[in-house]
């Protein structure tokens, strides 16, 4: 069962999520993170910057990002390679080798896939996985039904997902439809996961997460099978509870 904290407001959760990330940090410096995209996790990464600012060094730290779209160059501003670099590689000053994201311009997204999963397992799996969760119940871009069993892979997004995520395109923009993300099978494969939700818009998916069976309609309640998960709320994300 998933160890749950509840805060007053989203920019308490965002700062003891990102206090979280900060503790591992320090009592890792080789840390292997897996990161996370989306609006929920912006003040998260604000704060790491201002504990980075504070003295908190990264140097040492290899992040792995959850998720790409597929067909969207990395220099595309609504890329999540480009905001991770945005919002917390560069200003935490993390070279690019330390930082690694499925290729969603890889001519065989297949083989891309394959082998994100491997350059996983090489730097020995992920130490500390921040996640955020969709309204649909996904994590990662695992959209319900998901498949507890699948690795790294190729998916099409839930029409829930593209209508929640076509703000971040321009109205004239071709929006993409697939992306290679990291399967449940891999997230629960960190040795601890670190859930942040916020807003009442998460409310439902919440619920279904931590009180709802586990099952393939909410990808996010494979997090109950985990021994050390740890999900951090405000008062709305949690007021389904
Ligand atoms: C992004 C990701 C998604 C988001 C989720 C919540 O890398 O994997 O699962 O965490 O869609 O997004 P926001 O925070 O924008 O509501």
């Amino acid at each position: 069962m998933a160890d749950v904290r509840v805060f007053g407001t989203a920019l308490d959760a965002a700062s003891a999520t990102a206090d979280e990330i900060a503790a591992a940090v320090k009592a890792k410096p080789d840390l292997v993170l897996g990161v996370a995209t989306g609006a929920t996790v912006v003040p998260v990464y604000r704060r790491l910057v201002a504990a980075h600012h504070a003295g908190l060094s990264f140097a040492g730290v290899r992040c792995f990002s959850l998720d790409e779209y597929v067909g969207l160059p990395a220099m595309h501003g609504s890329s999540y390679r480009a905001e991770m670099r945005a919002q917390f590689y560069n200003p935490v000053g993390l070279p690019p080798s330390q930082c690694f994201a499925p290729d969603g311009m890889a001519d065989d997204p297949l083989a891309e896939a394959a082998r994100y999963e491997a350059a996983i397992a090489r730097a020995g799996g992920v130490d500390l996985q921040l996640l955020g969760i969709g309204v649909n119940g996904h994590i990662g871009f695992n959209e319900p039904p998901a498949d507890f069993n699948q690795g790294v892979h190729v998916t099409d997004l839930a029409s829930t997902t593209l209508v929640a995520n076509r703000r971040f395109f321009q109205p004239s923009e071709m929006q993409p439809t697939r992306a290679i993300t990291m399967g449940v099978r891999t997230i629960l494969s960190a040795r601890k996961l670190l859930l942040i939700a916020t807003g009442l818009g998460k409310r439902d998916a919440i619920a279904a997460a931590l009180r709802g069976p586990v099952s393939p309609a909410c990808p996010a309640s494979s997090l109950q099978m985990h021994s050390n998960a740890l999900v951090i709320l405000d008062a709305d994300a949690a007021s389904g509870l």
